[in-house]
């Protein structure tokens, strides 16, 4: 190298020589990008997209999803469609991320022992869910899911649902206070045919309300469970919601 040429890169390899230096130098770069990608999340309320539809679970669907995590339903089940063309052509429009916005803890999952059960809802009758949790063999001979028979004999533990919906507020879901002075006639009211539910069903848009374990004399874990089931993946119009998005996103452009 001649002396008498300066090199054009002088002070990089400085840079590079040093190791302090360039530990330090490389902290700095990193810090910067680091700070331009999280700092706004401090500064925004939510990072989730808000879409028609979504609603916080009524009290019954609540007690459902307590008893199928309590159960480890989802040892074996996902709730969360991936964007590939094998999902949606099996379990239908992928999963959207403000689908599982009041989902705490969610229920995304990673292991698949049975199908995922995101959008569930609707594509089986109550009788089939109960048929298939008391003896999944007698509809699905070659399954491997374990009975839960016993769900159809155990009433419902009511417990405090109002406390239940005050909790799930503190961390975000949006209750109202009607919501929470109602949670126990609510419980009660969704699985009864009897009960007067109108209310219910405007505070809580398509709840759907019956009997669901077919034994209306009684509330039952089933009941609850079924519910759960049979609302998953039923509160977005998925197609309209992806019309809504694409014409946002055109917007964008
Ligand atoms: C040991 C793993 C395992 C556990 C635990 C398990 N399942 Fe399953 N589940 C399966 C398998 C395998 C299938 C597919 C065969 C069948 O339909 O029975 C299945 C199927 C289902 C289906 C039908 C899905 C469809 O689209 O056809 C539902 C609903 C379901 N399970 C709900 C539950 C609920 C609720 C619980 C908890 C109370 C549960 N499962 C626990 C393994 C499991």
């Amino acid at each position: 190298m001649s002396a008498a040429r300066k090199e054009p890169f002088e002070g990089h390899k400085k840079l590079e020589r040093n190791i302090t230096l360039l530990a330090v130098g490389a902290f700095i770069t990193v810090a910067i990008g680091g700070i331009i990608e999280i700092a706004p999340l401090f500064w925004i309320d939510n990072t989730i997209e808000k879409v028609d539809g979504v609603r916080p679970y009524t009290p019954l669907e609540q007690a459902g999803r307590d008893i199928y995590v309590r159960e480890g339903c989802y040892v074996c089940h996902s709730q969360m469609i991936r964007p590939f063309r094998d999902e949606v052509e099996r379990y239908g429009h992928y999963s959207l991320a403000a689908e599982s916005m009041y989902d705490h803890p969610f229920q995304w999952g990673s292991k698949r022992t049975g199908p995922d059960l995101a959008r569930v809802g609707g594509r089986y009758s109550d009788e089939w869910h109960v048929q298939h949790l008391i003896d999944p063999r007698s509809v699905v001979p070659e399954s491997v899911m374990p009975t839960y028979a016993f769900l159809k004999d155990k009433n419902l533990e009511l417990g405090d649902p109002a406390a239940n919906l005050i909790a799930l507020r503190r961390v975000g879901v949006p209750y109202s206070d009607r919501d929470v002075e109602r949670a126990m006639d609510d419980l009660k009211a969704q699985a009864d045919p009897e009960a007067d539910a109108d209310d219910l069903a405007e505070r809580y848009p398509k709840a759907q309300i019956r009997d669901f374990d077919g034994d209306p004399s009684r509330l039952t874990e089933m009941d609850a469970l079924v519910a759960y089931l049979q609302v998953l993946g039923t509160m977005v119009d998925v197609n309209s919601a992806a019309a809504q998005e694409e014409l946002a996103s055109e917007k964008g452009r």
